[in-house]
């Protein structure tokens, strides 16, 4: 029975193998980068570099840190992942920051037990990276609510004069997240407003919930935490990046009952009572997606989040600017970005932390100044 199996599988790995050999002058030749690499928090003091190519292979990165090469594979179980469009090396931030790194991928077309047949590599250039150099003020440009529309984006964000330090991406960038290809999208906005050389902060919206790869695109981020939640800093600001789930109850027909949020914001919620507040930072900030924090499936994230010392949440979602203090019984700033509004307008946001507050200024797409507010603290 042994031999007989062993055959079977001799057979059929060869029927694969000749088969793939023959497309592969054609198949290789195909492959590319696709969506350019973004470089993005993901908790730990870690970051993820996330790109992808148009057929499955490797992806590394490579850059050079206190005199040392290195090569740093997305791997899994010591495995190099080879069957995987999308590509997500993680690194220490103090790597990267200020530092340059090229990523890198080889086309797989197969891969056997002995035998794997391997393609042409491509690289990207050399990318300059700026992490938190000791800056005064720290500018972070918050895009929430793309909808698939970066075009109106990319109109709002050139109504500012300055460069951002990290962009905030804080969901619905697209509105359904059925396949790989939607979340590449989310890689290619990423870039375009970010161009792999400034963090991105990334939350998940209620949209990228809805559909087929919606699970597996948290996966690529890799946080330990297992969600779409993790804790970073960007110099005196410290972030606590939530994922709020969706808009309605795991109960209603928009899930066909194979959903459980329930459970997961539950663990989400004991993963945020762990946290301990920083006590170094300057200031503290929320970013999430939906901003009703005080019942999210049932849990209240707002006295949780006050003693973790929150100065400033952003959220999203309502397609609205809005500012308020006390909202819900929290004593701190809700700030929500506009992104796509009633009128079909985009508004985005510039927040510039200086030692004396933070201040919000919005534009929408039609150069139009939409708000302009500062948050004050007493120390
Ligand atoms: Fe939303």
């Amino acid at each position: 029975m042994y031999e007989l199996n062993l055959a079977l599988d001799v057979i059929i790995s060869a029927i694969i193998i000749i088969r793939s050999a023959l497309c592969m002058p054609v198949t290789t030749l195909l492959f590319r980068i696709d969506s350019d690499a973004s470089v993005f928090e993901s908790g730990d003091g870690m970051y993820t570099v996330i790109w992808s190519t148009s057929q499955p292979g490797t992806g590394y990165l490579t850059y050079e840190y206190d005199g040392e090469e290195y090569t740093v594979y997305d791997e899994k179980n010591a495995a190099i992942r080879s069957d995987d469009v999308i590509h997500s090396v993680r690194v220490p931030k103090e790597h990267l920051d200020s530092n340059t790194y090229t990523y890198h991928s080889q086309h797989v077309a197969v891969r056997r037990a002995y035998v794997s047949l391997k393609g042409r590599t491509v690289s990207s250039k050399p990318v300059d990276f700026k992490g938190y150099s000791g800056q005064e003020e720290i500018r972070a440009l918050v895009i929430s609510d793309i909808h698939e529309n970066p075009e109106n984006a990319q109109k709002a964000v050139n109504c500012f004069d300055v460069k951002p330090d990290l962009i905030i991406m804080n969901g619905d960038e697209v509105s359904l997240m059925t396949d790989k290809y939607k979340f590449k999208q989310v890689l290619s906005y990423a870039h375009r407003f970010s161009e792999g050389s400034i963090p991105v902060l990334y939350t998940r919206g209620n949209h990228e919930n809805r559909g087929e790869y919606g699970s597996g695109a948290v996966d690529i981020f890799k946080t330990t935490t297992g969600g779409m939640y993790y804790t970073c800093d960007y110099g005196p600001v410290h972030f606590i990046c939530l994922d709020s789930g969706e808009d309605k109850k795991d109960s209603d027909w928009t899930y066909g009952g194979l959903v459980d949020y329930t459970s997961y914001v539950a663990r989400e919620t004991e993963w945020l009572k762990t946290l301990e507040s920083a006590e170094d930072a300057r200031y503290t900030v929320c970013v999430t997606h939906i901003p009703g924090i005080n019942n999210r499936y049932g849990n209240d994230w707002s006295e949780i989040l006050t003693d973790l010392g929150v100065d400033l949440l952003v959220g999203g979602h309502k397609h609205r600017i809005n500012f308020e203090y006390n909202k819900d019984g929290a004593p701190f700033y809700q700030m929500l970005d506009g992104g796509k509004n009633g009128s079909d307008r985009y508004i985005a946001t510039m927040l510039t932390f200086t030692q004396d507050g933070i201040n919000a200024l919005c534009y929408d797409n039609e150069q139009t100044m939409r708000g302009e507010y500062t948050f004050t603290f007493e120390e």
